[in-house]
């Protein structure tokens, strides 16, 4: 009897662990989703950005573009399957199933069903730049150095 009154307690024990794992997860689930809406990103100072260069943010799979008269940020997801994009002189190419994307990142060729998406860019007043990953521009959208 007392055996069992051990297994059964035991039993209950490890059932309760694992629920409570279950629940940890399932809840980190969602919090995972609710950070990931609203996201603003500090990419970096003006000086971390070259002017006239892609400049690649592994971290967040964007690229930011700076010249001379301002910054702006596009994602370097590819539209078909998520792959990361590559550089290329006339635009950006998938590495997976070769999309194409001209330098407004409009898809030229390939299986990509949609262009690329492009973010919302501000500046901080100690001087960093943020992108705006739930506020989507257009490709001829920076944000002016003014
Ligand atoms: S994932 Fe880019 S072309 Fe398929």
């Amino acid at each position: 009897m007392e055996r069992r009154s051990f297994i059964r307690r035991i039993s209950i024990a490890l059932a309760s662990i694992a629920g409570i794992f279950l629940g940890a997860s399932f809840l980190k689930q969602f919090a995972h989703r609710h950070g990931e809406q609203g996201k603003r990103i500090r990419v970096g100072r003006l000086s971390d950005f070259p002017v006239d260069t892609y400049t690649y943010i592994n971290d967040h799979k964007i690229f930011v573009y700076r010249d001379h008269e301002g910054i702006r940020s596009v994602s370097a997801v590819c539209t078909h399957l998520g792959c990361i994009i590559q550089r290329t002189d006339e635009g950006f190419e998938c590495p997976c199933h070769g999309s194409c994307y001209s330098e407004e990142g409009k898809v030229v060729s390939g299986p990509a069903p949609t262009a690329l998406a492009w973010y919302k860019m501000e500046r901080t007043p100690d001087g960093k730049f943020i992108v705006d990953l739930d506020k989507k521009t257009g490709a001829d959208e920076k944000l002016y150095f003014a």
